[in-house]
């Protein structure tokens, strides 16, 4: 594990060094360095400190040239203009960078200085209900910024807030003792669509006896009580229940090929035996007050239309606890036991006024300080290409599984059409690599804030901004390796880069820096931009010089060095957003 400095970082550091030995006035000050049309870089900086220090900036431009090291990174150095710097790199130098980037597994790119502690809350299902559009984002964002930062270094605990608690457990529960075969299915079919259709019927009977039958009504409230009091076989009808959508929940989660492990599901229900005491603390501390009879933070900054304050309540006036009881919970667990530095919420952004009166509580109860950041990443709703929230005719949610079974089948066609030698085994199992990473290309290369048209053509399409137009550049790559024969892929930093093997170059040396900044600022989209641009340089490449068929030897080596380095930095880069790379397409 070698981290590599990027040529980007190596000239940032020079030039700054030659612009505080120019001008002492400058030391520390940023050149501004910047990826150019004219050159490699250009540095913009040296006009501003100029002006500061009252100096002519073509000249000040002319000392810092005269400062910079001469070196092997540096092939030319130029003023332009009223004072910039174009800079223009050494072939030599980004062939020797980018072999030290393919002798490292982690293609040199760095781990943090000082890793921290994330918890990150996402892919948050509810327990008996289907999942629906909505939880694709939650998951899929969730799923990448917690690799993205795994493999930045960072120590990063998942949890999964599901939905596993709530007064209408009551009903369900007491409507399961009164038909206790209700959920009761033959051995063999332990499907998640079976268990999914049992729930959805056991939801549908007890909702119409709970509307009709005020006695039945009763009785479900005070199941509620038995519940939260810990009653056993209320418990353990409860745990039938969470285990069956469990089944549920899984069966779509290895759809998606997103990981959940059972430990980490710890939804709203593990925060039960806190409430009480989160409650006492809030009212002792003055933090929370009773208003109407129920428990409430107010904010002098939250108020409604009618300009009346907007409380957080945390306690109901019958004495039932609310979802913000338990996100105060949840976080007294992750910044206390769980001794989190950094907690993230990648849930919509419908709940941005939930999540700021729950941080803000939180900071005045003691439970959030200054050293823990808290962050709710905010995403924007899935439309339909009328541009409305993509609902059914009848305005329902779409069931995700529908979704996702329709992207692989649309997935299917367009691989069948492409390759028609494919047996109808080879076509199914990448069908389901390409249309799940189209669902989740498309998602993740919308930055999060976003609203997006769920449009299956344009996602599974072969040309543009997709994860198929990734993946067949990939298998392209692996496709030529495999026909190099007795070649190898080898750098020879001693001959000249044509243009397109330049600018690939340049874009394979920057992917430890969009890494890093995509750890920062919690952006997967910037990471599939990268991506995006990376395969079309490849594809530029590809197009402009011959590896195979190369003049020389040392040619196809170097040339099958660039591919193979792109290949292993695309799938990496992928892998990182949870999408697959297919060897063969
Ligand atoms: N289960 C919730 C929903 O489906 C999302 C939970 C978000 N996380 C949290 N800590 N509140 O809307």
């Amino acid at each position: 594990m070698t981290s590599v400095p990027s040529l980007t970082a190596s000239l940032q550091q020079r030039v700054s060094a030659a612009l505080a030995a120019a001008s002492p006035s400058a030391a520390g000050a940023d050149p501004l360095l910047r990826r150019s049309d004219r050159a490699d870089f250009q540095a913009n900086g040296v006009l501003g400190i100029a002006k500061k220090a009252k100096a002519n900036p073509r000249e000040l431009a002319a000392e810092v040239v005269g400062h910079l090291p001469a070196d092997d990174v540096l092939a030319e150095v130029e003023v332009s203009g009223p004072g910039f710097l174009n800079l223009t790199v050494a072939d030599a130098a980004i062939t020797t960078r980018l072999a030290a980037r393919a002798a490292d597994d982690r293609l040199g790119v760095a781990v943090k200085a000082e890793p921290g502690r994330t918890v990150i809350d996402y892919a948050q299902p509810n327990v008996a209900k289907e999942m629906h559009v909505g939880h694709l984002r939650s998951s899929v964002i969730g799923d990448a910024i917690a690799k993205i930062l795994e493999f930045s270094g960072e120590t990063v605990v998942r949890r999964h807030h599901i939905g596993d608690w709530g007064t209408q457990f009551g009903m369900l529960i007491q409507y399961l003792i009164e038909h206790p075969h209700e959920l009761d299915h033959p051995a063999d079919s332990d499907s998640g669509e079976g268990a999914m259709s049992r729930l959805n019927r056991l939801y549908k009977a007890s909702r119409a006896v709970f509307d009709a039958d005020p006695e039945f009504k009763e009785r479900a409230r005070r199941r509620v009580v038995d519940l939260q009091a810990g009653d056993p076989e209320t418990l353990a009808l409860w745990h039938k229940i969470v285990d069956e959508s469990k089944i549920y929940f899984n069966s779509v989660y290895d759809k998606l090929d997103i990981a959940i492990r059972d430990e980490d599901i710890v939804g709203e229900s593990a925060y039960n035996d806190m409430l009480v005491e989160t409650c006492e603390l809030l009212e002792k501390s003055g933090v929370a007050v009773r208003s109407n009879g129920a428990l409430c933070v107010f904010f002098d900054d939250i108020k409604g239309k009618d300009g009346e304050p907007v409380p957080l309540i945390v306690r109901k006036a019958d004495g039932g606890f609310g979802y913000a009881a338990t996100d105060l919970s949840a976080i007294r667990n992750r910044t206390g036991e769980l001794a989190a530095d950094t907690l993230l919420y990648v849930v919509d952004a419908r709940q941005a006024l939930h999540f700021r009166m729950v941080f803000a509580t939180a900071r005045r109860a003691g439970w959030l300080t200054d050293e823990v950041t808290v962050r709710h990443l905010p995403f924007g709703t899935v439309l339909g290409k009328d541009g409305r929230p993509f609902k059914t005719r009848e305005g329902e949610s779409f069931r995700l599984v529908d979704l996702l079974d329709e992207a692989v089948e649309r997935a299917a066609a367009v691989i069948r059409a492409k390759s028609q030698e494919l047996t109808d085994a080879e076509v199914a199992e990448r069908a389901a690599e390409v249309g799940i990473g189209a669902i989740k290309y498309a998602d993740l290369s919308t930055s999060l804030g976003r609203d997006y048209v769920f449009d299956l053509d344009r996602m599974v399409s072969l040309n543009g901004d997709t994860s198929v137009y990734l993946q067949y550049a990939y298998a392209r790559i692996r496709s030529i390796l495999r026909k190099a024969g007795e070649a190898r892929p080898v750098a020879h930093p001693e001959l000249p880069l044509a243009p397109a093997e330049r600018t690939l170059g340049l874009l394979l040396d920057e992917f430890g820096e969009t890494l890093a900044a995509v750890a920062e600022s919690y952006e997967p989209h910037k990471l599939a931009s990268y991506l995006y641009a990376l395969a079309s340089a490849y594809t530029t490449f590809y197009d402009q010089c011959p590896v195979l068929k190369a003049e020389s030897p040392q040619l196809v080596e170097n040339r099958l060095f660039l591919c193979d380095l792109t290949a292993r930095t695309l799938h990496q880069g992928m892998a990182l957003l949870g999408i697959r790379t297919p060897e063969r397409l």
